[in-house]
């Protein structure tokens, strides 16, 4: 049987000339793949007892997906299992891998004192307890940050690592349980390394990281270190900076991406949320300078069902997409979470963020594409 790197870069292996920089994405893909290949024996018996056999193609059991060389789609928890438990803390990514999750998530900011921690937003009252704290309390500013014009809140680039960690997260999404509200901190970006080194998925393989770069211009403009430079150098630490790594770098801003993607040799992630940053993106010189797509799941299916070319578009150059955000309590309009998540897997792609990886992996998991 071929190595799964070897069936990724034969199902996508152009007959003519190559599309400007396709030979490269093919090789880091394969790369990717082969480095969630290497599951020890632990895979073995975790396969036996999960019913995940690891592997791609075959009859009796194998599972094969529409996915770049049939490949299983990644699972990624993002923010952490964040359905469950107040995102980005550590426990949440715990919980994602717990429940399946091949990848965990954190998106970066840098707080006062030039450290990266994992929030989504660079303001801090939705996901914490800052607005219950007195001692924080002349802290509420106008935003600095020009994407929050005109909010007042509490900015993490305010706070030193050793402030940030006197705040315990709570949940933000109306609805999901508030029980573990008060409970957790907030993780630095080299703890949320730790525990991926730490750990395995429940195939027993390495975990992946999935880093977002949140607003690299913005902590330019405030005077912060080089965001690239910083998490390269984070994951280099951790042994994660090599080619192979199980690791994607991700961001919304192109200028980010192309500058990371010519700095490392882990794979880098255009992030697009609607169809005028797709074709932005895709428009600059050189594009698509990246390896992977991460695109807003609506861009790639239109109204009546079908899709839009964007998969097959990516495929065609040998760039995985990887959409994004699955979760159980925002449907799809008529239709249930594990359908919409089925539709797309059959659509081709070859990873999707979800804030609830139970959901995704068993879905991901009874997929035989074709049937
Ligand atoms: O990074 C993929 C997805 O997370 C982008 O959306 O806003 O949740 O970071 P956001
Ligand atoms: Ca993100």
């Amino acid at each position: 049987m071929p190595s799964t790197a070897t069936i990724a870069k034969a199902k996508v292996a152009p007959t003519k000339a190559a599309p400007r920089g396709t030979i490269s994405h093919m090789m880091k893909h394969a790369r990717i793949l082969a480095a969630f290949a290497l599951a020890p024996m632990l895979a073995l018996a975790a396969c036996e007892t999960t019913g995940d056999s690891g592997m791609s193609g075959g009859e009796g059991g194998g599972w094969v997906y529409a996915s770049l060389g049939r490949e299983k789609p990644l699972l990624i928890g993002h923010r952490g299992a964040s359905g469950a438990l107040p995102e980005h803390t550590l426990e949440a990514y715990q919980r994602a891998l717990n429940d399946g999750a091949d990848c965990i998530e954190p998106d970066l900011v840098f707080t006062k004192d030039g450290v990266l921690v994992a929030r989504h937003d660079t303001f801090l009252s939705t996901t914490t307890n800052v607005a219950t704290k007195p001692e924080f309390a002349s802290r509420k500013r106008r935003s600095p940050d020009p994407e929050f014009q005109d909010r007042e809140d509490w900015w993490v680039a305010d706070f030193t690592l050793a402030e940030l960690k006197t705040l315990r997260a709570v949940q933000s999404f109306r609805g999901r349980a508030k029980v573990f509200d008060g409970l957790y901190q907030i993780p630095t970006f080299d703890e949320v390394l730790q525990l991926a080194k730490s750990r395995q998925t429940v195939a027993g393989k390495p975990v992946c990281v999935y880093p977002e770069a949140k607003s690299p211009a913005y902590h330019a403009q405030i005077g912060k270190a080089d965001m690239a430079e910083k998490i390269l150098a984070a994951l280099d630490k951790h042994g994660l900076g090599a080619k192979g790594a199980p690791v994607f770098i991700q961001s919304f801003e192109p200028d980010f991406v192309e500058k990371i993607n010519g700095m490392t040799d882990v794979s880098v992630v255009m992030l697009v949320a609607d169809r005028a940053g797709y074709d932005g993106a895709m428009a600059r010189p050189g594009a698509p300078f990246w390896d992977g797509l991460g695109p807003n799941f609506s861009l790639l299916i239109d109204a009546d069902g079908k899709s839009t070319g964007i998969v097959e578009a990516s495929h065609a150059k040998g760039i995985p997409v990887h959409p994004w955000t699955f979760r159980d309590d925002v449907p799809v309009k008529g239709e249930t979470p594990e359908s919409t998540v089925r539709k797309y897997l059959a659509l081709g792609i070859d990873g999707f963020f979800t804030d609830f990886p139970i959901t995704g992996y068993k879905v991901r998991n009874d997929v035989q594409f074709g049937k």
